[in-house]
């Protein structure tokens, strides 16, 4: 792995270690010198066992809206904005639960996340839902609702929201969003010569 993600990985997992005891910390996976990153919300279950972004069922979603575009996991940097599981108790069975990261997840793994797109230097960025779109502009009142499916220029970022590969196992009527976002996204990255 390239020796900066190496540093801000060590860095990371020492702090989340004091903030967060105990917690598995899912660090980002791929190309790391791929021009195109993909940044999800947080691990789940399957992810923080796994201790890899992206291998539960909303990963095998984006896997294949990826091969819609050719392109593979070995293609491209994933990782999340918050990097340890949000999860809560269930009072029925006393298992962890995923729930939404908050913010004091959020904000503390932003600085992490700013040091890792530096040091990966995408061409460009795709979010998938609120929460990373949400850290990349740092603004907490952007929507995915009114900004996927086009590029957004911030600083030197540019960035391509998508929903998050899980709303579609939750709302099947933004399937087809979805489709023509991944189709907007290949036209993006070809027009950019970024594949
Ligand atoms: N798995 C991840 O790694 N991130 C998400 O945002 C969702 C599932």
């Amino acid at each position: 792995m390239d020796e900066s993600l190496k540093l801000i990985n060590y860095d990371m997992e020492r702090a989340s270690q004091r903030t967060f005891p105990g917690r598995r910390v899912v660090f980002g996976d791929g190309n790391p010198y791929s021009r195109l990153m993909l940044i999800g919300e947080a691990p789940g279950g399957d992810e923080e066992k796994e201790g890899r972004p992206f291998v539960g069922r909303a990963g095998r979603n984006l896997m294949e809206f990826l091969a819609q575009i050719e392109l593979e996991r070995k293609d491209v940097y994933l990782t999340n904005a918050v990097k340890i599981r949000p999860f809560r108790l269930s009072p029925k069975t006393g298992k962890p639960v995923n729930r939404p990261p908050d913010r004091s997840e959020i904000d503390f793994f932003a600085q992490f996340l700013y040091k890792e797109i530096e040091a990966v230097k995408p061409d460009m960025i795709v979010t998938l839902g609120n929460v990373p779109l949400q850290t990349v502009l740092r603004n907490r009142r952007a929507q995915i609702g009114d900004s996927h499916g086009r590029i957004i220029c911030f600083g030197e970022n540019r960035i391509f929201p998508l929903y998050h590969p899980a709303a579609i196992i939750y709302n099947r009527a933004l399937e087809k969003t979805y489709s023509d976002d991944i189709k907007a996204l290949k036209e993006a990255l070809e027009s950019g010569g970024i594949r």
